[in-house]
Formats: C-alpha cells, sequence, structure tokens
C-alpha cells in the first residue's frame, strides 16, 4: 500500500501529550475523593483530552461515576410516565412569578419543567457535585441558567435569605425509593416545609400510600430461595434473603400474581410531615385461591390531584419492588385474611414476614415504638440504603375458621 494511503496511526497521541496524560493520570489517583470526586473527575477529563485512549484514564472515570452517580438516574430519566406524570403536576401547581425549592435537582429536569411552568425563579439543591455540575450543563444547553440556580449543598444546608432569596411557594420534589422513604423523604421535608417554604407552600408530591398485597410467584422462590445446586442443599442459606429487591427486570420475570387487592399500611402527607415512627396492623384479604410466596410492598404518590404515580404491581417503569418472603409458602383460598404488622421510622421501612399461629402471635405482639428519634440526616438521605426495615409478621386464618390457624406447607 502506497504510504499515502495507509491509515493514520490517529490512536497514539504525541508523545508530549501521552506523557502529560500520565503525569495527570497519576495525580488524579493522589486526590482525596472528599470532594465528590470534582476534582479527580476534572483532571481524569483533562487526561482523556490530551490522551482519549488512555485505558487507566478510562476504567477511573467509569469508577468514579458509578461510585458517585447512582446508576438508576439513567431508567429514571427515561421513565416516560414518571415524567409526564411530573410534567402534568408541576403545570398544574406552579404559578407565575413563584419562587420554586426542587429538592434533588439530579439531571435537572423537575428544575426545567417548574421554569417552563413559569416560575419565576428555580432554586434546586444537589448534594453531589458531580451530578450539580452536569446539571449546571444541561439547564444551560436548554437556555435556561438565568431562571435556574443549581445549589450544591444537601436541602437541610439551605439557607433563606442566602441560597434562597425567600421561603419558596412551591415545594418539588422526588426522592422516594421503592418503598418510599429510603431517601430520606419525610426527614427532608419536614425541615424544607418548615424552613425554606412559606406556611402556605404547595407540595409536589402531596400525598403518599404505602400497600401490601399478598403474592404468588414460584419464579421469585426459585430466583430467591433455590432449594438445591448442582444437587446439594441450600435450604440453610434462605434465611439470609427474607426481603427480595426486584429490579424492574426481574419484577417482570417473576409475574407475581396477586392473590387479593391491595390494602393500605401508611399515608404520608407531604406538606405536612413529620418524622414519627409509627406502627399499623392490617389485614391483607385473599380473593383467589392459590399459594402466598410473598408479601408485596409498593407505593403510589399523590402529585396534584387526579396525577400519581406507582410502583405497584400493573405499574411498569424505573422503579423496583420489595417482597417480603414468607418463611413457608401459604395455600390460600377466597376470604382467607392476614395480619399484618408494619412499622417505619423516618427514613426506613423494613420488614419480614413470619407465619405464627393467631393465637400465640396475637399476644406476643409487642407495643409500638415509644420514642420519635431523628434519623442522621446523611444517612437517612443515602440513595443506596440498604432494603427497608419494616417489622411485620403475618397470620393467614381461614375466612370460615373460628379459630386462626396458620397453614403452612414445605418449600415447592
Ligand atoms: C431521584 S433524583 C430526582 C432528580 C430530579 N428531581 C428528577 O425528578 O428527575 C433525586 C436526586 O436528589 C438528590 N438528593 C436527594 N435528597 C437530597 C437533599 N435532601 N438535598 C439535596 N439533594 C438531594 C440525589 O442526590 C439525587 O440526585
Amino acid at each position: 500500500m502506497p504510504e499515502s494511503q495507509r491509515p493514520a496511526p490517529a490512536e497514539a497521541p504525541p508523545l508530549r501529550s501521552a506523557s502529560e496524560a500520565e503525569r495527570l493520570v497519576q495525580f488524579a489517583k493522589s486526590q482525596p475523593l472528599a470532594d465528590g470526586g470534582l476534582q479527580t473527575a476534572q483532571l481524569l477529563s483533562q487526561a482523556l483530552d490530551l490522551d482519549p485512549h488512555h485505558h487507566e484514564a478510562q476504567i477511573l472515570q467509569e469508577r468514579l461515576h458509578q461510585t458517585f452517580v447512582p446508576r438508576w438516574h439513567f431508567p429514571m430519566l427515561a421513565d416516560a410516565a414518571r415524567n409526564a406524570a411530573y410534567a402534568r403536576a408541576i403545570t398544574a401547581k406552579v404559578r407565575p412569578g413563584d419562587i420554586v425549592l426542587d429538592i434533588g435537582c439530579g439531571a435537572g429536569l423537575t428544575a426545567m419543567l417548574a421554569a417552563r411552568a413559569g416560575a419565576k425563579h428555580v432554586y434546586t439543591c444537589e448534594q453531589q457535585p458531580l451530578i450539580a455540575q452536569a446539571a449546571a450543563r444541561v439547564i444551560a444547553d436548554n437556555g435556561l441558567s438565568d431562571r435556574i440556580t443549581v445549589i450544591c449543598k444537601w436541602s437541610h444546608d439551605i439557607v433563606v435569605g442566602v441560597d434562597l432569596p425567600e421561603p419558596a411557594d412551591v415545594v418539588i420534589s422526588e426522592i422516594v425509593d421503592t418503598v418510599l422513604l429510603g431517601e430520606g423523604a419525610l426527614a427532608t421535608l419536614t425541615h424544607a416545609m418548615s424552613a425554606l417554604a412559606k406556611p402556605e407552600a404547595r407540595t409536589i408530591p402531596e400525598r403518599g400510600r404505602l400497600v401490601a398485597q399478598p403474592v404468588e410467584s414460584n419464579a421469585l422462590l426459585d430466583l430467591w430461595r433455590p432449594q438445591q445446586a448442582e444437587g446439594f442443599d441450600l435450604s440453610a442459606f434462605h434465611h439470609l434473603a427474607r426481603v427480595a429487591q426486584l429490579p424492574p427486570s426481574d419484577f417482570e420475570a417473576c409475574a407475581l400474581r396477586p392473590l387479593g387487592p391491595t390494602t393500605e399500611l401508611f399515608e404520608f402527607d407531604f406538606a405536612r410531615p413529620n418524622i414519627n415512627r409509627a406502627r399499623t396492623t392490617a389485614d391483607l384479604t385473599c380473593s383467589d385461591t392459590g399459594t402466598v410466596h410473598a408479601v408485596l410492598a409498593s407505593f403510589e404518590m399523590e402529585l396534584a390531584p387526579g396525577v400519581t404515580v406507582a410502583n405497584d404491581i400493573d405499574s411498569g417503569g424505573h422503579w423496583g419492588r420489595t417482597a417480603f418472603l414468607l418463611d413457608q409458602p401459604t395455600p390460600v383460598q377466597p376470604g382467607d385474611r392476614a395480619k399484618v404488622i408494619a412499622q417505619h421510622d423516618a427514613a426506613q421501612l423494613s420488614l419480614s414476614v413470619r407465619e405464627i399461629s393467631a393465637p400465640a402471635k396475637e399476644a406476643r405482639s409487642p407495643i409500638v415504638w415509644m420514642n420519635p428519634a431523628w434519623v442522621a440526616p446523611a444517612a437517612a438521605r443515602q440513595a443506596d440504603l440498604p432494603s427497608p426495615l419494616i417489622e411485620a409478621e403475618a397470620v393467614w386464618a381461614r375466612a370460615d375458621s373460628a379459630v386462626l390457624q396458620p397453614a403452612v406447607q414445605s418449600n415447592p
């Protein structure tokens, strides 16, 4: 091949660029990450500008992004039903001239929706610096930098008169996990509504409900409680998985069959939230014949009158699901009931499901939480908190039986 037709060795940067890139990568590795990875990210992207194929810089940059930018941001932004619901609610509730506080900027979507709805100014806070930095770019790309201020802080560090010129007329947030509370929404909104908002401020969302429902799914057990592998009995391992966390793909694959309607466990008023712990007892009813393998917990949020988002059994979307596995699958028929005891605190909801005979269980039910406690905000707001901690006990009772009897059978 003649010299002139050979492909240029485009991959290799000039020697000086390559060594400068290498120097920047080594320097990036020595940076502390206390700034949320901001400085490290900047050095790595400078290195990649000089040498776009620097292997270590690529790996470190990806690791940094995975560490500081939870991966659920991307399917969340692709969740068209969620986005449309927020757009409708924000259009309905934000009025021209409003000062809006958007808690948890993410990529800036809800802030931009508020600006588009006519807010005088939107103040949007984001605790993660890399996310806040990228959001400011998104907002600039959409020509909204003069209407939206990104504040790189936790909402509880915001000060009226310093970060916000006056208390907000509207507080927008989307800081809920699969069972509403895991991202610290109650603690965050309790603070925001008292310290950062006008007394009659509007909120999006307005209310949230947590519900429970008995479900059947052999696939769920196969996934979370495999009986054996290569001929070995694994059942002694099962107690380590009492709560199944199902990403949307697993949820779809498990094809949960509802054996009864949803029953409300808790309702939350996000305009007047509190961080008090609570405990409730609810009767789940069965309307179908089958085998209960788990109790599914899900939520419904009312963003504005008539505008809701949910992660119940019929909803699609990006939210995962939380299923509390029964120790023993339990056959039921229409009219059977399950008594569920659920508890939550400011940021956590955890659940365990046990089959206990009704009289013994009723006698042993401990009494409620006595002292409300504030959950450390930083811990409460971590997006990747472990699964909720609900204490729940299920007692299955035949509808036609005077005495509650647990119906028990072995795992299939
Ligand atoms: C689920 S995302 C929602 C983003 C955007 N509002 C939307 O709906 O597309 C929540 C974001 O809020 C941030 N966040 C959660 N609680 C916060 C708080 N109290 N103060 C500041 N940022 C918070 C998280 O880091 C995350 O980036």
